[in-house]
């Protein structure tokens, strides 16, 4: 016997409706931050918001992830000199004049600062294959899943009243060495989490429509 019965409570149209819009008009709040204060947080906030990511759907259930989950002061300085010179490479030589053009709305630059002000910062690596079995196994959809596990761990992190940035240093090779992760890891995203700080400003950006993104057929 594989199988089990499904835990699953039927809900009415009308709650339906209205958690759906109440879901809708809590994420439209959520924002990418890049300035944090150093206030703490408790760490089993941080564990249940990996929690919340680990039980996304993955590719024949292989959950290839892992979460490195940072609050060491010396192991975050290092994370920051190591990514500020890979983006004083992309802001000055790597990335191309439409790509900086694209950028410009942010006011981004080579400083990293919420790398060190954060209290925590999720490192996660996407396993591209087991190296637990001999000889080692294969992963399917590997950037599916950890892709749809980041957007679960974004969406806990929101929902636990703390933000986040989805940040990406190019090449993030850094993070392997520094974090001292196997080969079958390979870095996917660097979120630093925390309380933004008070002066904390966001761009003014707009989302696509209804009609813009989707269609009904
Ligand atoms: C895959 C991915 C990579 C990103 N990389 C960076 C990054 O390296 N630095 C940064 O400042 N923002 C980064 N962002 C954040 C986007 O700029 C941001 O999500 C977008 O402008 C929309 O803003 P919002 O998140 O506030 O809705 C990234 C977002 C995604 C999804």
């Amino acid at each position: 016997m594989t199988l089990t019965k499904l835990n699953h409570k039927i809900i009415s149209d009308k709650d339906i409706l209205l958690k759906s819009q109440h879901f809708l008009n809590e994420m439209k709040n959520r924002r990418s931050v890049r300035n944090f204060s150093d206030r703490p947080i408790p760490l089993e906030a941080i564990k249940n918001i990996v929690m919340t990511a680990s039980s996304a759907p993955s590719g024949a259930n292989k959950q290839p992830w892992k979460f490195i989950i940072i609050q060491d002061a010396d192991i975050k300085r290092k994370i920051r000199i190591a990514a500020e010179k890979e983006e004083k490479e992309f802001y000055t030589k790597r990335a191309s004049e439409a790509w900086l053009k694209d950028l410009k709305v942010f006011e981004t630059n080579e400083n990293k600062e919420f790398l060190e002000e954060a209290p925590y910062l999720i490192a996660v690596f996407k396993i591209s294959y087991s190296a637990e079995t001999n000889p080692p196994s294969k992963h399917y959809y590997v950037n599916e899943s950890v892709g749809i596990a980041c957007g679960m761990l974004i969406t806990a992190i929101h929902n636990a009243g703390l933000v986040t940035l989805t940040h990406t240093p190019s090449p993030m090779g850094f993070l392997q060495e520094i974090l001292n992760r196997p080969k079958n890891e390979k870095p996917y995203l660097l979120l630093p989490v925390g309380f933004p700080a008070e002066e904390a400003e966001v761009p003014i950006i707009s989302k696509k429509s209804f009609e813009e993104v989707a269609k009904v057929i």
